[in-house]
């Protein structure tokens, strides 16, 4: 079994004419972590059961003042900057996220205050649990597809808060970020217009109005998981075989709730497809592990975390050079992606960001961790 590379290379003025995608990106993540086996240590379980049984490693997590809004508004200041238009400029502000902060009114009004954003601007919040920044980033892009944007841009932003109960099973798997988007020309990427979507209802992952943690249905949320990559790599394949599909792109970009459950999922789309279990686990391999680095360093945040490995595997691609991006939302909600990088992306100057983060977050003591969770 090999993958055919297929590589569709087009001309970056050509990308600019008519299309629509991501012209500047920024990302955020909290000035403060606990690596994983210090947990593991605090709550007595091997640590390679968090590291090798799960693949997680670090945990970003707030500090005092630290929160969604102030992450959304620091990784949106960061994309604003690098695309050089003015506030009057953006005909949109759109923030999906599960860390709501009120049933009312939406997280895009409290980062807009930040931003110091209003006037002639739609704001709003997009809730699907993990997948609400994947839908505010087709809204946004269908809005300038349709004409209806005019010449204006949309700040599209995927921020989260991601914590467990203590000593839940999913506390190893804690994380927060955010990733803001400018839509508007491709500079870095242009998103096709053509995606696939499938959802079902269920209850695999929810949080119910006043509770402060999500209740988690484990086994039915990674079936479900597994069931959407299946279906949408399907869908999109159409006639063709997924392997045909697959080999168009340079890399496979997962929402990372943590790297094992995207392992499980691409083995699993392996078998479905009757691919052998070594290519399959070569394409992890090279297609979908390095997407992860950054992830293994944060953790799970909820909407951002698709975006942060899509910020990693753009960084230093081609003009014309291909990514899938397959996005999941508990509830469930699935949907795959693909994005086609433009002039901006080999320089990825987005990349900055989590360099000085990551660089400049303090580590916690598991005594620290405790101190502040109480438990
Ligand atoms: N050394 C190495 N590996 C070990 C080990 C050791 N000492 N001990 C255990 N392991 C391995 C296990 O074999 C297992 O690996 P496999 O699955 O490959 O067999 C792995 O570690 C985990 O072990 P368990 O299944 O026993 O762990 P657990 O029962 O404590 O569950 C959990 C942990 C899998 C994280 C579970 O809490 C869970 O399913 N959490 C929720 C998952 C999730 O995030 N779902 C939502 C997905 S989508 C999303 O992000 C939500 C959204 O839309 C907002």
């Amino acid at each position: 079994m090999h993958f055919l590379v297929l590589r569709r290379v087009f001309p970056p003025a050509l990308l600019a004419m008519n299309h629509h995608g991501i012209a500047s990106m920024g990302l955020a993540i909290p000035s403060r972590y606990l690596d994983v086996r210090d947990l593991a240590d605090l709550r007595g379980v091997d640590p390679n059961k968090y590291t090798k049984g799960l693949g997680c490693h670090e945990m970003a997590l707030c500090a005092e003042g630290e929160d969604v809004v102030t992450l959304a508004a620091a990784a949106a200041r960061r994309a604003i900057e690098r695309w050089g238009g003015p506030l009057s400029d953006l005909g949109l502000i759109a923030v999906g996220t599960e860390t709501a902060k009120d049933m009312s009114r939406p997280l895009s009004a409290f980062v807009a205050e930040d931003l110091g954003l209003d006037g002639h601007v739609r704001s709003y919040e997009v809730k699907h649990a993990c997948y609400g920044g994947t839908l505010a980033l087709r809204q946004a892009l269908e809005w300038r597809a349709s004409g209806a944007s005019g010449p204006k841009a949309a700040l599209v932003i995927a921020s989260d808060v991601a914590l467990y109960a203590p000593k839940d099973p999913g506390e190893p798997t804690q994380g927060a970020g955010a990733v803001a988007m400018i839509v508007a020309e491709p500079r870095i990427a242009e998103v096709d217009l053509r995606s696939e979507a499938y959802a079902k209802p269920v209850f695999d992952f929810w949080r119910p109005v006043g509770e402060s943690f999500p209740k988690v249905d484990g086994p039915l949320s990674l079936e479900c998981y597994n069931l959407g990559a299946e279906r949408t790599f399907a869908a999109l394949a159409g006639d063709r075989p997924v392997a045909d599909l697959v080999g168009e792109f340079e890399a496979l970009c997962f929402h990372v709730p943590f790297p094992k459950m995207v392992k499980k999922a691409v083995m699993h789309l392996g078998a479905a497809n009757g691919w052998d279990e070594p290519t399959t686990a070569g394409l992890f391999e090279t297609k979908v592990m390095p997407t992860m680095e950054d992830n293994r360093r944060v953790g799970n945040a909820y909407t951002a975390s698709l975006w942060i490995s899509v910020a990693r595997a753009l960084r230093g691609l081609q003009a014309g050079q291909r990514i899938a991006a397959y996005s999941y939302g508990s509830g469930f909600g699935a949907e795959l992606l693909t994005l086609t990088a433009g002039k901006d992306a080999a320089a990825a100057a987005w990349a900055a960001d989590l360099e000085a983060d990551l660089a400049a977050r303090r580590r916690l003591s598991a005594d620290d961790y405790q101190a502040w969770r109480g438990a």
